[in-house]
This record gives structure tokens, C-alpha cells and sequence, in this order.
């Protein structure tokens, strides 16, 4: 099913109201880095070349002679008031700025204030700072070494480099599976750090009024009712009381999970507007965004399968060691230190599993982002489907006909996986099969054979996904103790125009859209007559944000809820202005009309004006509701990507002929941007796979901070999407509705690999890490002594 689109809402709409508020530049657009203040101050960051150093000295002097700068701020200077540290969102520590110590390059050291934004950053070219190195530690299997250099000396009691041990499944069945199996396979897998490098980079405005003690912040936020939540907690002692605490996220140029955490300038900001009563800015540029900001990914992976003889997986084992820098700063729910990574048993039905995650201190920025994921979903998709083709190869099997039998089957559902998830719905088969036959799977496969005959590499690789998104529910998940519900507030007005406000936030995910739809679609009122607004704490009921791809299976759901809780109102008052009772009218989209007398009806717009001019006596005046939905489950969608790539023997590139993505995401809202959605994530998920790391020497100098380095996929490199779609409606979303937003971003990089690695399986090839780049295929083939 495909909700109504009105030809009006085609597009992804930004809020008109921000384009009028002077605040922002007019014309120019309605992002942090727009908005204009009187006697603005600006706010640049010195940061440290070194990866592990003691901080002997900052000269601050020359800076300060500097005409326009007017302060250094120093670590010492925010102990004063017990701000150097704060927490994150996984109850560890991170620095605000250091006191003692720098634990990576890059690392905020102080930071200027000046009247300009050049000012700020020759005030920084001026201040000194004296280092005195200290040993480092890049490699998290070294950093659990005994004997490694202890790295957060700050927590008095901590001996080594281990952060936590989590485990989930039954050890003592998968061990046993294990022994009764007739074929095993296991696999190291590394995902390596990435950077979401969102188009805009992280910022703010903070403005303190000394008058009413209130302070406004605009900021590039994902979740800003918990930011204000956080803020509160953190500088309550200092006299910021939370209802004295306005966060404003205006539009957001992409954030990917990269704009949930709070990072030390926002602090500093809010710390300089406080102290001076001016308004203070602080803005990232593109080369501290990719050094300093949190990372995603960084799992080392082994993984094992067991499976019988004629193809039935029985059980998966897997150990992950987690990379998190000098901090564990991941944006998981509290309970879930390694985040959903227990999605990995994937869209296959075993019977017994087990996974251990350890999480290591490395001299490195905060790592655990779930970029475009929900929590280490990418990571455990990636596993599985490595895994599950790695063993088809292995069977001798094809991977697509491995996959279709040990697929969850449409019946079993809902489906109670062995590491305890319940997935609401599925139909994995028909994805598959679909992608199969839209891509000429059989007709391919001849081709390869063809062509492997005649010496050419060419590889055909297939992810059946299984994602886990929506969180909530209540029950399972919290940030920092605060509950995973979403928001929906509707106001319609006497004249039966409408404002709602959500508590997510979208980041050109089209949310002004889309949800908009929804209550059109559940009222009767055209979208156009609905102004969305979402990301101002003063305004907007609370919600937890946006990431993880939530705010369809959560605050749409509140949508439509908020909404039939409007429509029971005004049944109300329609059976009062028809003089019939409630139970004798019926609605259709736009009006309730008299079982029977179709004639006799009152729209929605003349029962919103009799709400305010004609309600029943006793009755309250006015028609709004306001709904905070805690879903009973999450939502599962799913999909089959099958790729086709041909590898060059000279160079060892990897090209990317064709790429089939079917997803099934239950009911859509709206296919076009369902379909943006996903071409957008493919790309994110075409660029790991091919393109983009982020690494460290050995002394923790960052190799990839800039767009140099770190290579970005322009259109000129992605590869053309041909996408479809089936719809397997989730059973408990009122819409029938699942999540969408990661999921190309989570399918994609399997199917690039396990077709790069089934072009080069006959030579001996079970597996190559991402990214999988010209040199390293090029060195595979040529230690198996193949050349051009
Ligand atoms: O939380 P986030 O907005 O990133 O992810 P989402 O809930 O998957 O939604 C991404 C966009 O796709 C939103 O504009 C949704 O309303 C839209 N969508 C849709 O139209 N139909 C669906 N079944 C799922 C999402």
C-alpha cells in the first residue's frame, strides 16, 4: 500500500517560518552557520599535533596581544567550574579540554574568543603550547597487551586498556552445534573507522541573555531535547536551569548519527556566552570535522558458522574486539554496550548463537557512531552476509540458493531469532527472488563461467539483509536513562489550517513532507494546510531525535495516533453539529457523514470551526492532541542487493557493472523520497566498500583527514541504482510502516564484497576488509601469480 501522495507535498520541504525569521541571512539559507547576531563573538580551537602527550605549558601572550582576540580558554580555565569534563552518551568521560593530557591528534587544547572569525584563527596560529609526548597506543589488540601503556589515568582505579565485556546468546548450545556440525567456517573480519562527513559541519551559536538568564543555543543537533536534557545535568551547579535552556536545530546538512554526541565546542560556546552575556559562535571547518569529531565503525571480527552437509546453517559464534578511542562515546541505548550487533544471526533461522564484544581505550578521537545504522547494525550485517557466502562457497553451493534455504520463512512470523529479537515481519524469499530475476541471476552466472573460462574476473555478490530500527521501545532502550519514545503535538486551528510538532528532527530526510502526508492522510486536511515543524525545544513536545532510522516507525507512528485521537474529538462534535449521535456517522478521509444520509456531513474544517465557535456544552473548546508513542516492538525492514562487478587484472579496480537493491520497508509514505532514501544510502554504502578509511600510523598521525585522502565518492564514481521494492507491512506500526533511511547503507558493502570476493574465490580468495582498494586486489592477484 502506498499512502495518498498530494501532488502539492512532492518535494522535500524545508520550514518556511525559519526562512522569515531575521535572524537567519535571508536568501542565503537556514542553517547554523547562517544565523546573524549583534555583537557576535566567534570561537576557534587550538588542537594538538600530538596523539598521547603531557601538556607542559600554554602560552597564551601573543594570542592575547593580538588585536580582537579576547580570551584563551583553557582547560584550567572550565575546571574553575568543573567543565573540563562531561559525560557521554555511554556514561564514560570525554574531555572538554584538557587539564594534564592530550589522548589523540587533533584533540581540542584551548580555545580563542575574538570579534571575528579570522581574529579566531590567528589568535590560535598564536598560542603556544609546550608538549611532552608520551607512548601511544594505535592498536586495540595491543592496547589489551599486558603491560600496554595505561591510557585514562584519570579514573583512579582503572589498570589496563579494557573498557567492558558483553555477551548475548546461549555459549554452551552454539559450542555444541559447533561439535555436531559437519562443515565450519571462520573468518577475521576488520570494519574499519569511517567518518559520516556530512555536507555541514558541526556548529553553534550560543546566546546567554544576562537579563532573564536564558540561553538559546542553534546547533547542528539530531536530538535536541536530550542536548538540553544533558546540558541541564551538566551545568545545573553553574545556574542553567533546563527550562531556562532553548536548543534550536534549524535545518541540518546531513548528520548520519555524527550530530547526536556533544562535542567540547558546543561546551566551550555555551561556557564563552555565559561568562561574556555576548552571543558566541563556533563552527567547525571540513579537516577538524573528519579529525576530531566522533567515528564510526571499527570492529575486529571473527566470526564462525556451523552448517550440516546439505546446507542447513545450524550456528554462528563471534568475538569483536571495539575500537572506541580514548573515550566510549557511542550513541547506544544504555543496556546495549555493543549496540544491536546481536542482529547479526541476519535473515536466517538458527537454531543456536553466541556473541562476545570487548571494548578497548586507544589513543584515538571517540569512536561508536552508528552512522546511518542503528547501533552497530552495519557491523553485524556485514558479518553475517561475509559469512553466509563464504560458507555457500564452501558447500559448493550457490549463495543465492543457500540463502533461499535457510531463509526465515513468511510463516514463521512474528519470529523469535536465537539471540532473542522478535522480527515483526518478513519475506526474505520474495526480496531475493525478485532481485534475481530483475538482475538476470541465472543468465549471469552463465556469463561468469563464460568468462572465467577465458581467464577475465568477474564476480556476482548478493546481501539479504535483516535491519532492526525504530527504537524504542521504552522497555529496551534509554540514552543516559532517558526513555526511546517519540513525539507527535497537533493544533488545528478555527479555520482548519494545522501545525504539528514532532520531537525528531530531520536532516533532509524530508520529515516536512512525509509526516505531513500522514496527517493528511489521517485527518482529511490537505498537507499544504499542515505546517511540520520540529527542533526547537520551546516549542516541540519532547522526543529523543532523530538517527537510527526511528522517526518513521516512532514519531510517525505518534502522527497518526495524535491524529485519531483529533478525529475521536471531532466525531464528537460533528454528532453534536448533526444532532445524531457519535456512533452514527461515519468517516472518510475529510468528513463525518450520517450512516445512511450521505447528504447530511460536516467536513473536518467546519468541525474545526465549530471546535472554537460551536462545541457542546461541557465539552472543552479547541481541537489538538498530542501523542508520546512508546512502539511495542521495533520494526524489521529487509531487503536483497545483488551486485555484479568485473575486476581489472592490470590495476586490480574494481568496477561495479550493475547493483539491483529490492527493499521492503512495509507501507511507504512516500516512494519518491523512500526512493531518495535509498539511492543516497547506497551510495554511503558503496563508499566504505570501495573507497573510504580512515587509519593511523603507529605514533596515531591520522591518515585521511582531509578530502585528499579520504575519498568521498562524487557522482562521477557511483555506480548507476536500479531499484525495487516489495511490501511486507509491519504488523504492530499504525501505518504498517518500517524504517528506511540506513537500510542501503547497512546492505551494500556485503554485496559489493562477496562479489569481489566470488571473482576471485577460484584463485584461492575467502575473503578481503573493506575498502577494498585497487592496490590491495592487486597484490591478492599478484601472489597467486596472476597478471594481466
Ligand atoms: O529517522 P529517519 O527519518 O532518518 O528515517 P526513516 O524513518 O526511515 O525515514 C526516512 C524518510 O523516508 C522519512 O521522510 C520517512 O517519512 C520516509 N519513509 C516513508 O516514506 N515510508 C516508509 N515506510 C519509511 C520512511
Amino acid at each position: 500500500m502506498t499512502l495518498r501522495t498530494s501532488p502539492e507535498v512532492g518535494g522535500m520541504g524545508h520550514s518556511i517560518k525559519r526562512k522569515e525569521d531575521p535572524r537567519f541571512i535571508r536568501g542565503k539559507g537556514t542553517y547554523v552557520d547562517d544565523v546573524q547576531l549583534p555583537g557576535m563573538l566567534y570561537l576557534d580551537i587550538v588542537r594538538s599535533p600530538f596523539a598521547h602527550a603531557t601538556i607542559k605549558k600554554i602560552d597564551s601572550a601573543k594570542a592575547l596581544a593580538l588585536p580582537g582576540v579576547l580570551a584563551v580558554i583553557t582547560g584550567q580555565d572550565l575546571a574553575k567550574y568543573n567543565l573540563h569534563w562531561m559525560p557521554t552518551l555511554m556514561s564514560d568521560t570525554q574531555m572538554v579540554l584538557p587539564v594534564e593530557k592530550v589522548m589523540y591528534q587533533a584533540q581540542e587544547v584551548a580555545a580563542v574568543l575574538a570579534t571575528s572569525r579570522y581574529t579566531a584563527a590567528d589568535g590560535v596560529a598564536a598560542v603556544e603550547v609546550e608538549y611532552e609526548p608520551l607512548p601511544v597506543v594505535i592498536d586495540p589488540r595491543k592496547a589489551l597487551e599486558p603491560g600496554a601503556p595505561v591510557l585514562r589515568t584519570d579514573k583512579k582505579d582503572k589498570k589496563d586498556n579494557h573498557i567492558w565485556h558483553w555477551e548475548w546468546g546461549d555459549r554452551a548450545a552454539a559450542d555444541r552445534a559447533f561439535g555436531e556440525a559437519d562443515v565450519r567456517v571462520k573468518e577475521d573480519i576488520y570494519i574499519p573507522r569511517i567518518h559520516v562527513a556530512s555536507i555541514e559541519t558541526c556548529g553553534c551559536i550560543a546566546s546567554f541573555d544576562k537579563v532573564d538568564g536564558k540561553l538559546t543555543v542553534w546547533m547542528t543537533s539530531q536530538a535536541p531535547h536530550a542536548i538540553r536534557t544533558v546540558f541541564a545535568l551538566v551545568a545545573g551547579h553553574v545556574g542553567l536551569a533546563e527550562h531556562k535552556i532553548r536548543i534550536i536545530s534549524p535545518d541540518i546538512g546531513g548528520g548520519f548519527g555524527g550530530k547526536v554526541p556533544v562535542y567540547p565546542g558546543y561546551v566551550i560556546a555555551v561556557a564563552a556566552s555565559v561568562l561574556t552575556g555576548k552571543p558566541v559562535k563556533w563552527m567547525e571547518d571540513r579537516m577538524e570535522n573528519l579529525q576530531a569529531d566522533s567515528f564510526a565503525r571499527d570492529y575486529h571480527i571473527t566470526a564462525e558458522l556451523a552448517a550440516r552437509k546439505d546446507g542447513t546453517l545450524t550456528a554462528i559464534r563471534i568475538k569483536t574486539l571495539a575500537d572506541h578511542g580514548y573515550t566510549d562515546a557511542a550513541a547506544n541505548p544504555s543496556k546495549f554496550p555493543a549496540g544491536l550487533f546481536h542482529i547479526c544471526t541476519g535473515s536466517y533461522d538458527f537454531k543456536a548463537a553466541h556473541v562476545e564484544v570487548d571494548g578497548a581505550y586507544t589513543n584515538k578521537p571517540p569512536g561508536g557512531i552508528a552512522y546511518r545504522c542503528s547501533f552497530r547494525v552495519t557491523e553485524a550485517v556485514h558479518t553475517i552476509e561475509r559469512m553466509a557466502d563464504i560458507m555457500a562457497h564452501e558447500l559448493g553451493m550457490d549463495p543465492a540458493e543457500f540463502r533461499l534455504k535457510n531463509f526465515v520463512k513468511p510463516e514463521q512470523f512474528p519470529y523469535k531469532s536465537a539471540l532473542g529479537w522478535e522480527y515483526d515481519s518478513g519475506n526474505y524469499a520474495g526480496a531475493l527472488r525478485k532481485a534475481m530475476e530483475r538482475i538476470g541471476y541465472a543468465e549471469l552466472r552463465r556469463e561468469q563461467a563464460d568468462r572465467r573460462r577465458r581467464g577475465e574476473l568477474m564476480g556476482i555478490g548478493i546481501s539479504s539483509f535483516t535491519e532492526i530500527v525504530g527504537a524504542g521501545p521504552s522497555k529496551h532502550f534509554d540514552i543516559l536513562g532517558l526513555k526511546m519514545f517519540d513525539s507527535c503535538e497537533i493544533r488545528i486551528h478555527p479555520t482548519g489550517k494545522a501545525i504539528a510538532r514532532f520531537g525528531t528532527k530531520s536532516q533532509g530526510q524530508g520529515h516536512e513532507t512525509t509526516y505531513a502526508q500522514i496527517l493528511a492522510e489521517e485527518l482529511g486536511i490537505p498537507a499544504a494546510d499542515i505546517q511540520v515543524e520540529e527542533g526547537d525545544t520551546d516549542t516541540a513536545p519532547y522526543g529523543l531525535g532523530t538517527y537510527a532510522s526511528r522517526s518513521t516507525p516512532v514519531a510517525g507512528a505518534a502522527a497518526a495516533m495524535a491524529a485519531r485521537k483529533v478525529r475521536d474529538k471531532a466525531r464528537q462534535i460533528a454528532a453534536h453539529l448533526l444532532e445524531c449521535a457519535p456512533d452514527d456517522l461515519v468517516w472518510e478521509p475529510g468528513k463525518f457523514s450520517v450512516k445512511g444520509a450521505p447528504n447530511r456531513f460536516k467536513t473536518i474544517q467546519d468541525i474545526a470551526f465549530a471546535a472554537y465557535t460551536n462545541h457542546p456544552q461541557g465539552m472543552e473548546a479547541g481541537l489538538e492532541a498530542v501523542s508520546y508513542y512508546d512502539p511495542p516492538n521495533l520494526t524489521y525492514p529487509f531487503g536483497s542487493y545483488i551486485c555484479v562487478v568485473d575486476i581489472d587484472k592490470g590495476t586490480g579496480e574494481v568496477k561495479v557493472r550493475r547493483f539491483v537493491a529490492v527493499d521492503d520497508c512495509g507501507n511507504i509514505i512516500n516512494p519518491m523520497i523512500v526512493d531518495g532514501q535509498i539511492h543516497g544510502g547506497l551510495t554511503m554504502g558503496f563508499a566504505p566498500a570501495l573507497l573510504e578509511e580512515i587509519s593511523y600510523d603507529e605514533i596515531g598521525n591520522i591518515q585521511g583527514g582531509s578530502f585528499i585522502d579520504y575519498l568521498l565518492p562524487t557522482a562521477v564514481e557511483t555506480p548507476k541504482w536500479e531499484t525495487d521494492k516489495t511490501c511486507t507491512p509491519s504488523p504492530h506500526h499504525p501505518l504498517g510502516a518500517k524504517g528506511v533511511g540506513e537500510s542501503a547503507t547497512v546492505g551494500a558493502p556485503a554485496a559489493i564484497a562477496n562479489a569481489v570476493v566470488d571473482a576471485l574465490w577460484h584463485l584461492g580468495v575467502r575473503h578481503v576488509d573493506i575498502p577494498i582498494t585497487p592496490a590491495k586486489v592487486w597484490k591478492l592477484l599478484r601472489e597467486r601469480g596472476v597478471t594481466e
